[in-house]
């Protein structure tokens, strides 16, 4: 008994995502079958980049062994098709880890939509779902292995469901495979078209041709041949190169499937040489929200790849995708070391540079399609208006603004626009633009026909939070601290229909419903914003504007500032309440009162602390006025 257990192979169960993920690949009528190829083209040339890594300390694990390279073998006989590398291989520990659970985010990315998506099979397109991606083609696949170095080679065997199994490869199999990765796949009988060269040279000149390692095809009747270019695209000079190969470059490195927005390619000479391929995406990749906030730009030592973890965009461009390659730096150089590399903060110093004046460059020529682009990453981009300082004033005159007197508009063009006698750049934060436009903190600005910056992205909150300018006008918000239009003429037919109480009668209907609310506001004052609406909400100027206390708040990491009230005392309510004061009814100002605090809130969209009270008030107000 013991004998025969111990020759068995060992099984394992795929993690619960791994198989939930394999029933959809199984099932899947997913018609852009292609994506499996370039998935294992990638892995097999990640491999190689490892490889070549890690023999820069060890030269002995390349210089031994077949060159770096990928060969693609059909067997129409068994109908199988085989993908096979000569790069870093996997021990048996790293076969169970890498092929028994979902280590990547983009497949985590893709798993969590998945619950939210009917179809799920369009997904996969869109996310690229790695390694497992070949269970679209098969349904039965045989991975050998062996690690670089390693004495022993392994052999993986699965046909989805469950689990796989994992056994130390046959002599046979482990004298083929001396070093790397080799993937047969045992075709569905709808895939079988792989088998055939053409289609086989067809995918891979159409995702992978500039994988720096040669692809070779190998069939049963020729000497394996190269069939993609390899060559390091950034290294090649632009005139050569066609808008379709820097689409394929950017789908390569970046592993996405849309058109890029916008390309960079350019060769820094000076102290520091390095080529450049840079790509802004048109549509968001998958982890722009991951919360370490990283870039993902490849940076390569002299065509070998070292990581793309160094760090070379801020994180406020991190949608931006592409390779960096240094002439300089010492090929040995560790990923540790590279953290504070002063070589590596410069070549960072010139790409930020140089991918913002390549925006500043698409604005002026292009507004368009530059305003696509912002509409899609400006949220990313106003994370620098508080993380960079040195860059702050290129920033705000890329950014482009809702206002209320359109959309898309830049600094410049507000401030060529202010009003006789503005010196202030006005905004207002909120959540969402229907609420802030509605919001009548805007009436005194509206009045005047003064454009307003419309804030509704939640990163505005913070930025703003900061005291800002622009060509020396000052941000002013008009939700904190005084606001004072009353230099500025009214374009509205002059004056309000309501006449302004006497001062005497303002102070009154102010400290009556300041002694009503009591602990709920810091203070109660009459407005200069208002022209029509009786209440609004304001902050304190030293402290936090409201947006930004609701948004910590909702982290209960507000301050618990109380708000200031402001008043339109010219407001009819306001009238009346005056005279329900002056004949001692103060039931109906406490109502008023706190109608009146409430509104505001409702206005700035908060839910009042007490909706049933809330009712009741109005209620009673109603009933008192049919009465
Ligand atoms: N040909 C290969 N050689 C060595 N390791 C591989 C190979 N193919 C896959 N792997 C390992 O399996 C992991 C999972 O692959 P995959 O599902 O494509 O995700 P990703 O490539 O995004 O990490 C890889 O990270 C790698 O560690
Ligand atoms: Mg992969």
């Amino acid at each position: 008994m013991t004998m025969q257990a111990e020759t068995l192979p060992k099984t394992h169960p795929f993690q619960a995502e791994v198989a939930e993920l394999l029933r959809l690949m199984v099932h899947s009528v997913y018609s852009e079958t292609d994506v499996f190829l370039r998935e294992l083209i990638s892995n097999a040339s990640d491999a190689c980049d490892r490889l070549r890594y890690e023999a820069i300390a060890r030269p002995e694990l390349i210089v031994d062994g077949a060159p770096l390279a990928i060969r693609i073998t059909p067997d129409a006989k068994a109908q199988t098709l085989t993908i096979s590398d000569t790069g870093i291989g996997m021990d048996q520990q790293e076969l169970i880890d890498n092929l028994g659970t979902v280590a990547r985010s983009g497949t985590r990315a893709f798993l969590s939509r998945l619950n939210e998506a009917k179809d799920g099979t369009s997904l996969i397109g869109q996310f690229g779902v790695g390694f497992y991606s070949a269970f679209i083609v098969a349904d039965r696949i045989v991975v050998v292995s062996r690690r670089a170095g390693a004495s022993e080679a392994w052999v993986w065997r699965s046909s989805g469901g469950d689990g796989f199994e994992i056994e130390p490869a046959s002599e046979e199999d482990a004298k083929r495979v001396t070093r790397g990765t080799e993937i047969v796949l045992h075709l569905k009988p709808d895939a079988k078209r792989y088998l055939e060269t053409y289609e086989i040279e067809r995918v891979v000149k159409t995702y992978s041709d500039h994988i720096l390692f040669p692809i070779e095809l190998k069939t049963a009747d020729a000497e394996p041949r190269q069939i993609n270019a390899a060559s390091a695209l950034w290294h090649r000079p632009k005139s050569e190169l066609k808008p379709e190969d820097y689409t394929q470059a950017y789908r390569s490195i970046a592993g996405a499937f849309d058109e890029p927005a916008m390309t960079i390619h350019y060769k820094a000479e000076g102290r520091q040489s390095y080529a450049v391929l840079l790509f802004v995406p048109s549509t968001e990749p998958f982890d722009l929200f991951d919360p370490n906030r990283k870039g993902r730009i490849k940076l390569y030592v002299r065509r070998v790849y070292i990581t793309d973890d160094a760090g070379l965009l801020p994180g406020y461009l991190r949608f931006a995708r592409g390779a960096v390659d240094s002439e300089d730096l010492p090929l040995n150089i560790s990923r540790e070391m590279l953290q504070n590399n002063p070589q590596v903060e410069q070549i960072r110093k010139g790409i930020t540079g140089r991918v913002l004046t390549e925006l500043e460059n698409l604005a002026d020529k292009d507004a368009e399609a530059f305003a696509k682009t912002w509409t899609t990453f400006g949220k990313i981009v106003k994370e620098g208006l508080y993380e960079d300082f040195e860059r702050r004033d290129q920033l705000l005159a890329l950014c482009r603004f809702d206002t209320t007197a359109g959309d898309t508009r830049s600094l410049k063009q507000y401030i060529a626009d202010f009003k006789p006698n503005q010196t202030e750049i006005y905004y207002l934060v909120g959540e969402s633009a229907e609420r802030v436009k509605s919001n009548p903190k805007l009436e005194a600005a509206r009045a005047r026909g003064v454009e307003v910056l419309l804030l509704t992205d939640p990163v505005d909150a913070f930025w703003t939070s900061a005291p800002l300018g622009f060509e020396g006008k000052p941000f002013r918000s008009l939700s904190q601290g005084d606001v004072d239009f009353e230099l500025i003429p009214r374009t509205d037919q002059g004056a309000d229909a309501e006449p302004k109480p006497d001062e005497g009668e303002e102070t009154t209907i102010v400290a009556a419903v300041k002694a009503a609310l009591g602990e709920r506001v810091s203070d109660v004052r009459a407005s200069k914003r208002l022209t029509d609406s009786a209440a609004c909400l304001v902050a304190d100027s030293r402290g936090r504007d409201r947006e930004l206390e609701r948004l910590l708040a909702r982290q209960s990491r507000g301050s618990g500032t109380k708000p200031i009230l402001e008043l339109n005392v010219r407001h009819p309510i306001l009238k009346m309440l005056s005279r329900a004061k002056a004949d001692g009814r103060d039931d109906e100002v406490a109502d008023l009162s706190a109608l009146l605090f409430e509104q505001a809130q409702i206005l700035d969209g908060e839910v009042p602390n007490d909706p049933a009270q809330f009712a009741a008030r109005i209620n009673r107000l109603v009933a008192r006025g049919l009465a």
